[in-house]
């Protein structure tokens, strides 16, 4: 059975929907949830899952990422997670950080990577006059929302589409697409798929 640890900031959706899939003979279980936000929305459901949590901030490092990274792995190691799954964490990470847990972390970013790596995804899909938006889990890698791809929804981007209605409806694709990939991921299978 594989150990998951999921890092979030805020209201936690994604990782509610990789919680709810890791029951009956799926291949791993949750350990811990952690976030640089004490206040995310995520920690209290993920408590009321009955499952570890832990909050650094990030605020009290000021621009120190080595220490506030240090702090944050102090309860990663202790959880002892053989994966580690971003979930709407909105902190860049250093390479040091990123490669002790090279090959075993994951992330989910809000675009069709390549395109729109960073932040206001759906603004510069709407913008681009792109026909299609989605979501995309690839592994983490030293580049920012770079690595190699797990797997992708898609979604269409409609007539008079608002970036937070495009952001709702690639949010539902997400919440299909990560359990799919951490299902595969846990079991060995690190073949892209598209849903
Ligand atoms: C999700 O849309 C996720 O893809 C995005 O933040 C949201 C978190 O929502 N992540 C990023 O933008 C990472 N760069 P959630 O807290 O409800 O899962």
């Amino acid at each position: 059975m594989k150990r998951v640890a999921i890092l979030i900031s805020g209201g936690g959706s994604n990782m509610v929907a990789l919680v709810n899939s890791m029951t009956g003979d799926h291949p791993a279980r949750p350990v811990l949830v952690a976030s640089n936000d004490p206040a995310a929305g995520g920690l209290t459901k993920a408590a009321a899952h009955g499952i570890a949590t832990a909050a650094v901030d990030h605020r009290q490092f000021g621009r120190d990422r080595a220490a506030f990274e240090a702090a944050l792995l102090s309860h990663i190691e202790a959880a002892e997670p053989d994966i580690l799954c971003l979930a709407g964490f909105m902190r860049v990470l250093t390479p040091a950080f990123v490669e002790r847990f090279e090959g075993r972390m994951l992330n989910i970013h809000p675009s069709l990577l390549p395109k729109y790596p960073g932040l206001h995804t759906h603004q510069r899909a709407i913008e681009a006059g792109d026909a299609e938006a989605g979501c995309t889990v690839h592994e983490v890698t030293a580049v920012l929302d770079d690595g190699p791809i797990l797997g992708q929804a898609r979604v269409p981007v409609l007539p008079g589409d608002t970036a937070d209605a495009l952001a709702g409806r690639v949010l539902v694709q997400e919440h299909r697409l990560y359990p799919e990939v951490l299902r595969r991921y846990a079991a060995g299978d690190r073949t892209t798929v598209y849903l």
